[in-house]
């Protein structure tokens, strides 16, 4: 499992391109609308490290209420998986459990995600690869 990016929480995504600028983050693809999370997209590089910037631009957005709660952080690691239904039952057994259905995440391609939630480390995602 490959660690693909790190999603960051952001109020103001605008103001936080600026910031991650000024610290030397390259932008990587365009701004993009995730209408089923209701969150605004972008990502950035750095020596290698992708980071995914996200901010909810709608009060039932899927992050509103963590965004309240954490503010502007760092709040996943999503690692590429060959096999989204495979790699997702293998973590259940290791106290992993899934907090939503797969489904298309319109920033990456339309591949698939999901999003499983461990009592220990927190939130992590699973970006489906496909197999070769
Ligand atoms: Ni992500």
């Amino acid at each position: 499992m490959k660690i693909d990016h790190i999603g960051y929480l952001v109020k103001n995504i605008e103001k936080a391109r600026s910031s991650f600028a000024a610290l030397g983050f390259l932008e990587i693809t365009d701004m993009c609308r995730d209408e089923y999370r209701k969150v605004d997209i972008i990502f950035l590089e750095k020596d290698g490290y992708v980071v995914e910037l996200v901010s909810p631009y709608a009060p039932d957005s899927v992050v509103a209420d963590l965004l309240k709660k954490v503010k502007n952080m760092p709040y996943h690691f999503c690692y590429q998986v060959e096999d989204l239904a495979e790699e997702s039952a293998r973590l259940r057994k290791e106290g992993f459990v899934p907090i939503d259905d797969p489904k298309e995440a319109p920033a990456l391609g339309r591949r698939r995600v999901c999003f499983l939630q461990s009592a220990r480390i927190g939130m992590i995602e699973l970006l489906e690869e496909g197999k070769e």
